[in-house]
């Protein structure tokens, strides 16, 4: 039987090619050897959006860009997490089982509670709700960008323990990073993230994406300059895009001298608008029968439901509250 793959992205802003290259190429590509599981996290994103209009909005979104990326409903069961209650019931059963000095360890906590000292509880319990996601599936494989990896650890962590405490219950999930799409870079030389606004919007219009590339910052070489290739931002961006051969070249033309970075940003420009046309298409395509879309995610949660359901019944059976 084939292995089964879990994984889910917040609707929480504009989904960028950092999402992209590093999460949901990997759900594509990987949708035809898998079992495969994909939602949107919309609970998670109720740690940050407080805002009912913007929370439904980007819910839809997001499904839209699942879908025009390519992932196809016929092979994915594409759902939204907050139609699965399940996963909420079994995130309190780890809560119950889980210490405050452990979550206070989490990477992504930390950095919240250094930036706004008040934290809320759903963002501090936010890797037990996604050890939730992942365990009541017995997902066998997350793909994921790097900043996630220790939130698969604490699913492991969590499995484990609820595992030793009531007995063997959960499978423990491998998370899956591609190497060179661990981290990617956004306009500023840091990791791309919608947090810190640098970011290069998948399905931004030509205008929007065509802004996000020329603010890529560079040092103030003139063109004819011998430039460094691996230090450069555009250049790391372009590693995306480029074959082996074609990223040779490349190098050839910055150390030579003679290529300007506005000429690199324009090649990049091109190379991220021809990734984008087929799939903003099909995005279009799918915008203009936003019912279908719903119904998509409505035939979803049915058959994940399903799953989820008799997994609940052997959990309660364990933790006894089953009676
Ligand atoms: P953001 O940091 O923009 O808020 P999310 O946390 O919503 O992004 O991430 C959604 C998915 O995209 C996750 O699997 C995450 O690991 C991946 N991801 C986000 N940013 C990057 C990046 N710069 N490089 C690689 N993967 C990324
Ligand atoms: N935390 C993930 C992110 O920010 C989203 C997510 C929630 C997730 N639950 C998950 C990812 C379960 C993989 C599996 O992108």
């Amino acid at each position: 039987m084939a292995k089964k793959l879990l994984s889910g992205i917040q609707p929480s802003g504009t989904i960028h090619i950092g999402n992209y290259f590093g999460a949901m190429k990997q759900f594509v590509d990987l949708q035809d050897s898998y079992d495969s599981y994909v939602f949107i996290a919309d609970l998670h994103a109720i740690t940050t959006i407080q805002n009912r209009e913007e929370l439904s909005n980007n819910i839809l979104n997001v499904a839209l860009d699942y879908l025009g990326c390519g992932l196809d409903p016929k092979k994915v069961c594409l759902f939204k997490q907050s139609d699965l209650m399940e996963v909420t019931e079994l995130a309190w059963y780890f809560n119950c089982i889980t210490t405050m000095p452990y979550l206070e360890r989490a990477t992504a906590y930390k950095d919240a509670y250094q930036k706004a000292k008040e934290v809320n509880v759903g963002l501090f319990d936010y890797p037990i709700l996604m050890a939730a996601d992942i365990l009541i599936q017995d997902a066998d494989v997350v793909p994921v960008g790097a900043d996630q990896k220790q939130h698969v650890e604490y699913a492991r962590d969590t499995a484990q323990k609820f595992n030793n405490i009531y007995g063997e219950t959960f499978k423990l999930p491998e998370p899956l990073i591609l190497k060179n799409m661990a981290i990617i870079p956004g306009v500023d030389g840091r990791k791309m993230s919608k947090s810190y606004k640098n970011t290069i919007p998948l399905f931004g219009t030509d205008e929007e994406i065509k802004k996000a590339v020329m603010k890529i910052v560079t040092d103030s070489k003139t063109p004819e300059e011998s430039k460094d290739p691996d230090t450069c931002n555009i250049f790391a961006l372009h590693k995306l895009f480029l074959d082996v051969e074609e990223l040779k070249y490349l190098r050839e033309r910055y150390v030579k001298g003679g290529l300007s970075y506005k000429e690199s940003k324009e090649m990049l420009l091109d190379e991220i608008l021809k990734l984008i046309k087929p799939m903003r298409e099909r995005r279009e395509m799918y915008a203009k029968d936003i019912d279908s879309v719903k119904e998509i995610l409505a035939n979803g949660a049915k058959k994940a439901k399903i799953i989820v359901a008799e997994k609940m019944n052997i959990i309660r059976d364990r933790v006894g509250v089953k009676i």
